[in-house]
């Protein structure tokens, strides 16, 4: 993915009154990052943390609808990566309000900015699940990257850190977990 192609939520001019910060309003906190910076680090990590969501919630799918003779395993490693994107989800929106903004946080609204494509409703085989899982991550994977340079770039050691360290590293250890779980050997995945 571009820098440029990551997705810009919209913004809110004043909240409504019933609102303490609209959604897309940035606060002024004294952390020595120029607003510019922080907006974007909000904007790219309000994506990043949909997409977090939404593969969290992928491998809950997963765990309760396994099935076959790996059932036991993936039911586990399943259970494991959601936990642990559940973790990542609760960084990435902290991070957001450190630097002023509002993480975006209901299902409705995760649905409606994730570019974590749907999945069925019903159940689906042992296959099917891990390669949507691999896509998955594959989205994250591009975006992280291409947020890290933002943040490289915009000063923003605190996002880049994050993004590197926790959400690139946990994802792409997940990654190998669940691709070693595939039927054909890499030779011929390739
Ligand atoms: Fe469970």
């Amino acid at each position: 993915m571009k820098d440029s192609a990551l997705v810009k939520p919209p913004r809110a001019a004043a909240p409504p009154p019933h609102e303490l910060q609209a959604f897309g309003a940035l606060a002024d906190v004294p952390i020595a990052l120029s607003a510019a910076a922080r907006r974007e680090a909000v904007d790219n990590l309000n994506q990043l943390l949909a997409d977090t969501i939404a593969l969290r919630d992928l491998y809950r799918k997963h765990h309760w609808q396994a099935s076959g003779p790996t059932f036991y395993s993936l039911h586990l490693l399943f259970d494991k990566h959601y936990r642990e994107q559940d973790v990542l989800a609760d960084a990435v929106a902290e991070r957001v309000m450190q630097l002023g903004g509002v993480s975006v946080a209901m299902a409705a609204d995760v649905a409606e900015t994730t570019l974590i494509p749907r999945p069925p409703k019903g159940r689906e085989r042992t296959g099917e699940q891990l390669a949507r899982l691999l896509r998955a991550h594959e989205v994250v994977l591009e975006e992280a990257r291409a947020m890290a340079r933002s943040a490289d770039r915009a000063g923003d050691a605190g996002s880049g850190d994050l993004i590197v360290s926790d959400i690139i590293r946990t994802n792409e250890t997940q990654v190998w977990f669940v691709a070693a779980h595939r039927t054909a050997t890499p030779a011929e995945v390739e």
